[in-house]
C-alpha cells in the first residue's frame, strides 16, 4: 500500500522484493528494487509514473483505494521504459482521455512500446503545469539515460521527481535515505551509476549544473527506484557530480579467469606486489567466471588501474573475461590505466589480445603485460610480485 510523503504527495508504487535481474539478465539486483509512482494532490491531481507491467493490475487496484481514477487530471510519464510505464496501457483503458505529459521523444517511445494513441501533451524544459497552488516544472534529461527521460519539479513542496537519476535498485521496508544502512544505499547507488549512467557522464555533469542554475529550492529528491533522498538531498547530487568527473579511488581491481590456477596464482602474486609497494592502495581480485559482473564493473568504476588476466586458449582468451571487457568498452570509462597478464603453454596470445581489448575500451596501457609459461614456479611468482610492486609504486605518482 501507499505511504504519505507529505500532506500533498503520496507514494503509490511497488516494492519488488523478488527481483534478482533487471534489463533481462543484464543487471543483477541482489537487493530487489522498487518502482516508485507518486500521486500529487492539489486542486488538480497528477500521477507521476507507474510501475513495471507484471504489477500493473496490483498497482491499479491499490491506486483505486487511494483515489477515484476518474479524478486523476494528469498523468506524467517521466520516462517511457517499461519499468515505469508498464501500467499505462491498463490505466489508460480506465481513464482514456486523461492527458499524458511527456517529452516529444517520450511520445515516440510510448507509441513504440504500446501502439496506442493516448492524449499526449509534449513538454520541453521550463514548461509548467499548474495543479492549483503548486506547479510542476518539467526538465528534459535527454540520454539520462534514454532520449525521452525527463525530471518533474513540484513547486511549494520543492520536490524533484528525478525518475532513474539518483535511483538505486534497493528494496527496503524503509522509504528514506536517513533510515537505511548507508553502506548498502551507496553500494546500490554507485552500482546504478557505474553500470547504467557512466556512458552519459558528460551529460550528467551538464544537466546537474543546468538544474542547479535554476536556483530552485530542494527539499527532497524522489527517484523512481529505491530510496527517497530527504536528509540532505544534495549529497547524492554532489556524489553524481563526483562520479561524473572520471571518478577514481586509490584502488586497483584485478580481474582474471583461470583454467588450472596458473593465472589465478599470477593474479594473487601481482596483488601481493602492489600491496607491498603501496599499503594504502585498495586491491581487489575477482575471478570473472565466478563473480557478479555488475558488482565487478562497480569496482572497476572505482579504480585507477584495472589488471586483466587470462590464460591463452585457442589463440584467444577465456570467455568470461572477454565478456566483461566487451561490456566495459560500451561503458566508456575514462582516465583509467590498465595492464594484462596471463599464463600459456605454447602460443601465448592472451596478453596481446587483452591489451588490445583494454586499449579499445579506452584504457591507457601501463606496460606490455606479463606472460608466464605453464604453471608459475617460484622465480615466475617473484616476477609477478615485482610486476605488482612496479604498479604499486606508479600508483603513488
Ligand atoms: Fe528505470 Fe530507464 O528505467
Amino acid at each position: 500500500m501507499g505511504f504519505q510523503i507529505n500532506d500533498r504527495v503520496r507514494w503509490v508504487g511497488k516494492v519488488d522484493w523478488e527481483l534478482r535481474t533487471f534489463h533481462g539478465e543484464e543487471y543483477s539486483t541482489h537487493r530487489g528494487s522498487s518502482y516508485n509512482s507518486y500521486l500529487v494532490r492539489d486542486e488538480k491531481i497528477a500521477l507521476i509514473d507507474t510501475v513495471w507491467q507484471p504489477f500493473a493490475q496490483e498497482f491499479i487496484e491499490n491506486l483505486k483505494q487511494e483515489v477515484d481514477l476518474k479524478q486523476i487530471d494528469y498523468v506524467i510519464a517521466n520516462h517511457a521504459e517499461i519499468d515505469h510505464s508498464g501500467a499505462l496501457p491498463e490505466l489508460m483503458e480506465l481513464i482514456p482521455g486523461t492527458p499524458v505529459y511527456c517529452t516529444a521523444n517520450g511520445i515516440k517511445s510510448l507509441k513504440g512500446h504500446y501502439h496506442r494513441d493516448w492524449n499526449f501533451v509534449p513538454v520541453k524544459t521550463g514548461d509548467k503545469l499548474s495543479l492549483g497552488k503548486r506547479e510542476l516544472i518539467f526538465v528534459e534529461a535527454r540520454m539520462l539515460h534514454w532520449p525521452d527521460s525527463m525530471f518533474s519539479y513540484l513547486t511549494e513542496d520543492n520536490i524533484l521527481f528525478s525518475n532513474d537519476a539518483f535511483g538505486q535498485h534497493y528494496a527496503s521496508e524503509f522509504r528514506y535515505n536517513d533510515q537505511v544502512d548507508q553502506a548498502e544505499l551507496y553500494q546500490e547507488a554507485i552500482k546504478y551509476y557505474a553500470n547504467i549512467l557512466t556512458p552519459f557522464s558528460k551529460l550528467v555533469e551538464h544537466k546537474i549544473n543546468e538544474v542547479v542554475g535554476f536556483n530552485l529550492p530542494l527539499s527532497m529528491i524522489c527517484p523512481s527506484h529505491g530510496i527517497i533522498w530527504r536528509e540532505n538531498p544534495l549529497q547524492i547530487v554532489r556524489q553524481y557530480l563526483d562520479w561524473a568527473k572520471d571518478y577514481r579511488d586509490n584502488q586497483v581491481t584485478i580481474i582474471y579467469d583461470t583454467m588450472w590456477n596458473s593465472t589465478r596464482k599470477m593474479a594473487e602474486a601481482i596483488g601481493q606486489g602492489i600491496k607491498s609497494a603501496n599499503p594504502e592502495a585498495v586491491v581487489k581480485l575477482f575471478n570473472s567466471a565466478r563473480s557478479d559482473k555488475n558488482d565487478t564493473i562497480s569496482e572497476i568504476f572505482k579504480s585507477k588501474v584495472l589488471l586483466a588476466g587470462s590464460p591463452t586458449i585457442n589463440r584467444g582468451i577465456l570467455s568470461s573475461l572477454a565478456g566483461i571487457l566487451e561490456e566495459i568498452k560500451g561503458l566508456g570509462f575514462k582516465q583509467k590505466k590498465a595492464a594484462a597478464f596471463g599464463s600459456y603453454g605454447w602460443s601465448g596470445e592472451s596478453v596481446k589480445v587483452i591489451s588490445e581489448k583494454l586499449t579499445g575500451a579506452g584504457f591507457e596501457l601501463l606496460n606490455d603485460g606479463l606472460k608466464v609459461l605453464w604453471n608459475p614456479d617460484e622465480p615466475a611468482l617473484e616476477e609477478c610480485v615485482a610486476f605488482g610492486k612496479q604498479l604499486g609504486e606508479s600508483l603513488k605518482e
